[in-house]
């Protein structure tokens, strides 16, 4: 633009040069063609003076005289024929006068003087010399043309200097400007670029503003409207972040669902309940992933989110499959999602996974009602106990006091056994419920008797041998009552698992820690010939609420045992395996249990676990 700035004023000093050439040429023409008429004038004055006083030497002399002048050439003086008197130059007869200087003489008016061009560019003015009216000759003065072109040459000079002096001030005004206008335009045209090529790269900004104009103020706007438009993105992005650690860590499914059903969006808690990696729910819709008739479920609830513009909450789903194999329940809620006022864009899913929930509920219904079976049958134990003290009180009288036959006598002799045995079950009922606080010393071959014999009915039904392996005297400073659940819970296990002909050992040994030779107590093994475990159960099977035993389970038994053990400070060690390949299957638990007389101590090593 400056470049272009620049040419246009050289073109228009150039036209104007030209202008004043042709201008100023049309002047020293003018002033020729005067200055020749009056110098022909003044010669023909002085020639017709001398003539009159009588001195035509004078007249030659004036000749000369003009003849001298810068702007003459030549000068000379002829008689009315045209026959040259007098010349400044040279002599008389060898000058003659040109023929087209002779065509003027008739033109040539009385007092008027001539001026004419000949020979193509000679310029002549001429004019007559009278005396007391009569004609006397000529006065002949030629322009000198080098003179007439010195004229012109100073002026057209004195123009190119002007306009030489113009173009280079020109020149500069232009630098001037383009330092203060061009070149800021120029960087604030950088600066726009860069803004909209990378938006996100901050190091071409602040821009330098090195002028102090109004364009230097619009760079400094244009800094200002960048910074504040990198906070606004650092604010975005602030939010932007948070709500995608938000999305990715929060404990409960979220997802998001556009006007077609198909997710848009989701997280990864959502993403383990369906069991399907995260990118492959974009752009699919429910049915494509979940098993009916949940997809179907909760298809139509964000159908109606869509449609009534409000939220849906607490919606109870239930299905099997998916990556948990057993049945799952989720509770979930759709509210609409609105980029502006008017329109719902999405609809958005929390999920949250209750089948934990729900499975606990269930147990606690359970357990409840265990325990409620388990008070009913202390007291109905208890009411057993008095009339059963009757009945053994009346057999022993019958048997010592009264003569009976041998067959009657033995008779109640197996009444009293019967007697006896109804009696240590209730005992044996009466203890589970009544457990002790506080640890004692407890002989363990009664109560590893006791467990057994709470099971004699199951054992003998199903014929399972049963191999006790432990000394009758032995005992151990422990919380009997507890201890004596955890084997119920084993022994009980081992039966649910064993079938009709199967055995069942039980072991217990005065033995050391096998972590910490150091340490004594009791080891027990509590082993079984039944189905053996699964390796994912037997990884699982310490977990509270994990039962494969579908009605009658409640999955507590073993997660109480492993909890007593640990506040025994003991550990506990499961082998187990199914039947594979001709080998037998068969669970072992062995148990350590230190005979510490601090137990009552607060637990030191909670997190002795399964080794
Ligand atoms: N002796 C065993 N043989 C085979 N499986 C067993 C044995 N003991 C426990 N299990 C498995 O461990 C699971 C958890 O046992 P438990 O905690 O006692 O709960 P529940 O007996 O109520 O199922 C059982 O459901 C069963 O699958
Ligand atoms: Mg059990």
């Amino acid at each position: 633009m400056l470049a272009g700035l620049v040419l246009l004023e050289a073109l228009s000093i150039g036209l104007f040069a030209a202008l004043l050439i042709r201008q100023q040429a049309h002047e020293v023409h003018e002033h020729m063609l005067q200055r020749l008429a009056h110098e022909a004038n003044s010669m023909a004055l002085q020639a017709s003076e001398a003539l009159q006083q009588q001195r035509p030497g004078w007249v030659g002399l004036s000749v000369k005289m003009m003849g001298e002048a810068p702007s003459v050439s030549f000068a000379k003086v002829t008689d009315p024929a045209g026959n040259v008197l007098f010349v400044s130059e040279g002599e008389p007869e060898t000058t003659t006068l040109d023929p087209a200087e002779r065509a003027q003489i008739p033109l040539v008016a009385p007092n008027e003087p001539r001026v004419f061009v000949f020979q193509g560019d000679r310029w002549e003015g001429v004019k007559p010399i009278v005396t007391g009216g009569d004609l006397r000759g000529f006065a002949w003065v030629e322009s000198d043309r080098a003179w007439d072109f010195q004229q012109l040459n100073s002026v057209l000079r004195g123009t190119f200097i002007f306009g030489g002096i113009w173009i280079v001030a020109s020149a500069l005004l232009v630098l001037l400007m383009a330092r203060s206008i061009s070149q800021p335009l120029a960087i604030l045209h950088r600066g726009t670029r860069a803004l909209m090529n990378a938006p996100e790269q901050s190091d071409n900004f602040p821009l330098p503003v090195a002028v102090h104009n109004e364009i230097g103020e619009l760079i400094e706007a244009f800094n200002r409207m960048v910074a504040s438009i990198a906070e606004q993105r650092s604010g975005l992005n602030d939010t932007l972040s948070l709500l995608d650690s938000m999305l990715a860590n929060a404990p409960i499914g979220l997802a998001f669902f556009d006007r077609r059903c198909r997710f848009v969006r989701v997280n990864q808690v959502f993403a383990d309940m369906t069991g399907v990696s995260l990118s492959r729910h974009l752009g699919r819709t429910l049915p494509e992933l979940l098993p009916q008739p949940v997809a179907q479920e909760l298809e139509n609830t964000v159908l109606r989110v869509f449609a009534e513009e409000g939220p849906v909450r607490n919606l109870e789903l239930s299905g099997q499959g998916g990556p948990l194999k057993r049945g799952w329940t989720w509770l979930a809620s759709a509210y609409p999602v609105r980029t502006n006022p008017q329109q719902v864009r999405w609809v958005g899913v929390i999920v949250l996974d209750a089948s934990d929930r729900k499975r606990s509920e269930e147990a606690l219904r359970k357990t409840e009602k265990l325990a409620a079976t388990g008070r009913l049958a202390a007291s109905i134990a208890h009411e057993i106990n008095n009339p059963l003290e009757a009945i053994t009180n009346l057999l022993f009288l019958l048997e010592n006091f009264c003569q009976l036959e041998d067959t009657a006598s033995n008779y109640v002799a197996m009444a009293q056994h019967e007697a006896q045995r109804i009696a240590e079950i209730t005992q044996q009922t009466l203890r589970f419920y009544r457990q002790s606080t506080l640890p004692t010393r407890a002989n363990l071959g009664e109560l590893l008797d006791s467990v057994l014999s709470l099971y004699n009915g199951r054992l003998s039904t199903l014929n399972i041998q049963v191999e006790r392996d432990y000394d009758a005297e032995m005992d151990l400073f422990c919380f009997a009552g507890e201890l004596r659940q955890v084997f119920a819970n084993l022994v009980g296990n081992a039966i649910d698992a064993t079938t009709a002909g199967g055995r069942l050992a039980i072991r217990a040994r005065r033995s050391r820690n096998w972590k910490d030779p150091e340490q004594t107590g009791v080891r027990f093994v509590v082993a079984d010939t039944g189905t053996g475990m699964e390796p994912e159960v037997r990884e699982r099977a310490f977990e509270a609420f994990f039962t494969t035993k579908e009605v009658t389970g409640t999955g507590l038994g073993l997660w109480v045992s492993h909890e007593i053990i640990v506040k025994h400070h003991g550990l506990v060690r499961l082998r187990s395996r199914t039947a594979l390949a001709g080998q037998t299957a068969g669970t072992v638990f062995q148990i350590f249990i230190p005979d510490d007389p601090n137990l009552a101590a607060p637990a030191k090593l909670a997190a002795a676990a399964t080794a």
